[in-house]
């Protein structure tokens, strides 16, 4: 893992940060890491086996054993697809309160950095620059207003034929920020080394060219230190 280089991106919930790092592993051909899923999973995992979601050994247990395989645009839990089960509301709600209990962290903490392999890595979540990868080369805090945010998740159910009200919308995500950013394990913030990108009035396009930029600038400057 020492020479994989690895861009790390962290952020709230909505603020388009998976987007973001798909777009920018596909530019660079580089592998992706969905961390938040691996919690969704835990979630949705142990819904299905009907464990308490505050039962932290319990959980913890079901993290270790996951049974996931992570394919071209499919998630498969147990051998079956879940890439659209995970996205439930219930499930995200679930993933925030499974994502507070140090062993169900503990237990994730390996398979996530068994994703960094060559060519690289880009790895979204909230902890990926502080916890997960604090060696990574680059650290993104990507984040946009709850408002923008909650505007961004309406039109995405809607979308789905769902029938949903905006500002219960923004509620659930002020909510979900705040158990995020109180929790005492990898709390969501930015860190100090972190570069920020408010993406509230840019579009996705700029917010990708934006972290490549990064990325060039810092590739260019590690081969002229090299060259000298
Ligand atoms: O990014 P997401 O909405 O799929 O994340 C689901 C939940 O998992 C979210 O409430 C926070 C948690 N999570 C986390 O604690 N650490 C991560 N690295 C990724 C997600």
């Amino acid at each position: 893992m020492r020479n994989v280089p690895i861009i790390a991106i962290d952020g709230p919930s909505a603020s388009g940060k998976g987007t973001v790092a798909a777009r920018v592993a596909a530019a660079l051909g580089w592998h992706l890491l969905d961390s938040g899923a691996l919690y969704r999973l835990t979630a949705l995992a142990a819904l299905r086996r009907k464990v308490e979601l505050d039962d932290e050994a319990a959980v913890a247990k079901v993290a270790a054993a996951l049974d996931v395989a992570f394919l071209e645009g499919r998630i498969l839990l147990d051998g079956d697809d879940a890439a659209e089960d995970i996205r439930a509301e219930v499930v995200g709600e679930g993933a925030s309160r499974v994502a507070v209990l140090p062993a169900v962290r503990a237990a994730l903490l390996q398979r996530q950095r068994d994703f960094a392999t060559a060519p690289g890595l880009v790895a979204d979540g909230r902890d990926m620059g502080s916890v997960v990868f604090p060696r990574a080369q680059l650290k993104v805090f990507l984040t946009a207003s709850s408002e923008e945010r909650a505007a961004r998740r309406y039109k995405q159910l809607i979308a789905k034929g769902e029938s949903v009200n905006i500002l219960q919308i923004q509620q659930d995500i002020e909510q979900r920020d705040a158990r995020d950013s109180a929790r005492s394990v990898a709390p969501l913030r930015q860190e100090a080394d972190a570069r920020l990108l408010d993406t509230t009035a840019m579009p996705v396009e700029q917010a990708v060219q934006t972290v490549l930029n990064w990325w060039f600038d810092l590739a260019d400057v590690a081969s002229r230190i090299i060259e000298l």
